[in-house]
């Protein structure tokens, strides 16, 4: 049995968490607040999801998903995480967020700061340009015609696999972008943030990102 650790309970965290219980995944899911505030959506989760504070959702997975506003990103801890994938579908917005001048610049990528945080884990962006309804809703079997296509990017070819097998089985295929400093390509704004695409309109669209919006 695969544990996934999702570090926030939100829009998206709840989303991952229905769809991997559905899948047979196990699941330790937390937010800021603790796990007493998280008794509904475990209750609504069933016997595959249970609690849990952040830093215990880490020590606990196989593998995590953080999908906290990406202002919070240094609050994680970053030794339970150690030596795991990290899957970031944290997005910047400067309005929520606060400026970042190296992501203002071009300089840097949400993903890339989260690996420099996350040192010793295994970082791969996933999941950050797919509204969060749609996650439960869009995906089809393998080999659909036109099925939908999302983005990953990691500096660990295993990361990437990781994402592209969970992907597959969420119902969706994988485009991959390649190392994290490629990943501004799917990144807020860009042509294919939060639109459905399929694999080939998804590497188009990637292609002719701009690097600064
Ligand atoms: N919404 C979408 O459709 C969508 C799509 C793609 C990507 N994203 C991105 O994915 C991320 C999550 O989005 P969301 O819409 O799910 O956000 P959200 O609904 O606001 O939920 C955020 C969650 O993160 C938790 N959290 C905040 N700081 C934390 C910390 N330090 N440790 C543990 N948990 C923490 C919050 O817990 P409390 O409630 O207890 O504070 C809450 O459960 C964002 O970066 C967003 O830009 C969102």
């Amino acid at each position: 049995m695969t544990t996934i650790g999702i570090i926030g309970a939100g829009h998206i965290g709840s989303q991952i968490a229905r769809k991997a219980v559905q899948l047979g995944y196990d699941v330790i899911i937390s937010n800021s607040r603790g796990p007493e505030t998280l008794g509904g959506l475990v209750a609504e989760l069933g016997s595959g999801a249970r609690a849990a504070t952040a830093p215990e959702a880490a020590a606990g997975a196989d593998f995590a998903v953080v999908t906290i506003p990406f202002k919070n990103y240094l609050q994680l801890s970053a030794a339970p995480l150690a030596g795991k994938v990290v899957i970031d579908t944290n997005n910047y917005y400067w309005e929520r967020d606060g400026h970042v001048a190296a992501l203002d610049n071009g300089e840097a990528t949400t993903s890339g700061l989260l690996q420099e945080h996350l040192k010793d884990s295994k970082v791969a962006k996933g999941f950050n340009h797919i509204g969060a309804p749609d996650i439960t809703t869009t995906g089809t079997p393998s080999g659909t015609e036109n099925r939908r296509a999302l983005a990953t990017a990691s500096d660990f070819a295993d990361a990437a696999a990781l994402v592209t097998a969970l992907y597959d089985e969420f119902g969706f295929d994988t485009v991959n972008i390649g190392p994290l400093s490629e990943s501004w390509r799917v990144e807020r704004d860009r042509p294919a943030y939060v639109v459905r695409q399929n694999a080939a309109e998804l590497a188009a669209n990637l292609a002719k990102a701009p690097r600064l919006i």
